[in-house]
């Protein structure tokens, strides 16, 4: 028997992303001397099928209402994943119950609601960090390594994106992710922009000012009983955005593209980063690479590298073998346990409150400009 801490985890929201933390856990055997043995206990989530699901899955507390769940002494982490109009009332309950989480994205439904969990969070003992596990993939980890070893000299260009094809069906029904009331006014940005701000921020490529270009294509979707719903939330956002960072005047261009509309595309993240002297590329798209870029002596050369399996938890999955997303979550939830130990070291944590707030502070400029048609402050 190792020794590892053991942590008790509970799940509020079983659905598409709940579901997925019960499959990582199950799975940590495959991770090398990890500090931590998290087990989830409990689940709470209204949906019967839900329910049905966690009782096969042999969770033993089943739960209608989040509220019992937090008042489980039993319990030392909860993981919330529920709809966004939820996100401020859920994730200020478990501070209040005194309980460490990871929150999903976006982390309130807008800026205010964001704002107001931050500083809560920030009142109180919990260990809290949002979830964003596509900066973890082998390819991703190596192209921000290569950035923050400074390779890339003056930054000219960054551009990060998450691409979706999901919605190119019309006749796929409406689903709370298409409606302001539950998604927020902000749309796609609060789907996915998180996964597209992580990386530029936790390198110190901030945002300062940005233009949008927001854009609402499938307007009207069918319930479940065949009845037209007003799919009334944005499909796909560009941001124009002027970075800097912290050593430079000169600002950058940064183009942030969220697209859940985005033709010939699945679940494409990428990051792509030049400089004067070098570069960098990664996409999901071809997880397997990335390519590097110099130039030196006048010579321009792109290099494709593989790193494997070569992950920031080691894991005993051979080091030829690919790499892929569930993968990517149990290396996130590897990090969040480990730092909730004080265990993190010098590895990528996971994404952070005071990251999640800035995205919000993007997605809410990116708002103001599509109303003013004109550049807008990131404030
Ligand atoms: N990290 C990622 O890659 C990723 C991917 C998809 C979604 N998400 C995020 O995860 C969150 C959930 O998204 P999802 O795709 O899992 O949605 P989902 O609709 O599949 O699941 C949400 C679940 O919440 C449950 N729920 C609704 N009201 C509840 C309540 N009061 N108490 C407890 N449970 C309740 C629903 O019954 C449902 O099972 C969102 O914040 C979303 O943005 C993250």
């Amino acid at each position: 028997m190792r020794n590892q801490v053991s942590v008790k985890v509970g799940i509020i929201g079983g659905g598409l992303m709940g579901k997925e933390l019960v499959a990582a856990t199950r799975r940590w055997d495959a991770l090398v001397d990890h500090p931590v043995r998290p087990e989830v206990v409990a689940v709470a989530d209204p949906s019967p099928d839900v329910q049905g699901w966690f009782k096969n899955a042999n969770i033993p507390h089943i739960y209608n209402d989040y509220k019992e769940l937090l008042a489980n002494p039993e319990i030392d982490v909860v993981y919330i994943a529920v709809p966004h109009n939820l996100h401020e009332e859920i994730y200020l309950a478990a501070v209040a119950a005194g309980k460490d989480f990871l929150g999903e994205k976006p982390f309130g439904i807008d800026l205010a609601a964001s704002e107001r969990i931050v500083t809560a969070v920030k009142a109180s003992k919990s260990f809290v960090r949002v979830s964003s596990e596509m900066p973890f993939y082998p390819g991703a980890q190596a192209a921000i390594n290569f950035v923050k070893s400074g390779a890339l000299g003056e930054i000219v260009e960054v551009r990060s994106g998450f691409l979706h094809s999901s919605d190119l069906d019309t006749s796929k029904p409406i689903n709370w992710k298409r409606q302001v009331k539950f998604c927020g006014e902000i749309g796609v940005m609060g789907d996915l922009g998180m996964h597209v701000a992580h990386v530029p921020l936790r390198l110190g490529l901030n945002p300062k000012k940005v233009y949008s270009l927001l854009d609402d294509i499938v307007k009207i979707r069918k319930d479940s009983k065949g009845n037209d719903v007003a799919c009334d939330t944005f499909d796909n956002a560009v941001l124009a955005i002027k970075g800097a960072t912290g050593s430079d005047n000169r600002q950058f261009p940064m183009i942030w593209e969220m697209k859940r509309i985005a033709p010939g595309e699945s679940n494409t993240w990428f990051f792509n980063a030049m400089g004067m002297k070098g570069g960098v590329s990664f996409s999901t798209r071809t997880p397997a690479t990335y390519k590097r870029f110099s130039y030196s002596n006048g010579e321009q050369v792109w290099s494709e590298l593989q790193p494997g399996h070569k992950t920031n938890w080691p894991v005993i999955t051979g080091g030829i073998f690919e790499f892929g997303f569930p993968d990517s979550l149990l290396q996130m939830w590897a990090s969040y346990f480990a730092e909730r130990e004080g265990k993190l070291g010098d590895k990528f944590g996971c994404a952070t409150v005071d990251e999640v707030v800035l995205s919000h502070r993007v997605f809410a400029s990116a708002l103001r400009s599509f109303n003013s048609h004109a550049e807008e402050m990131v404030i």
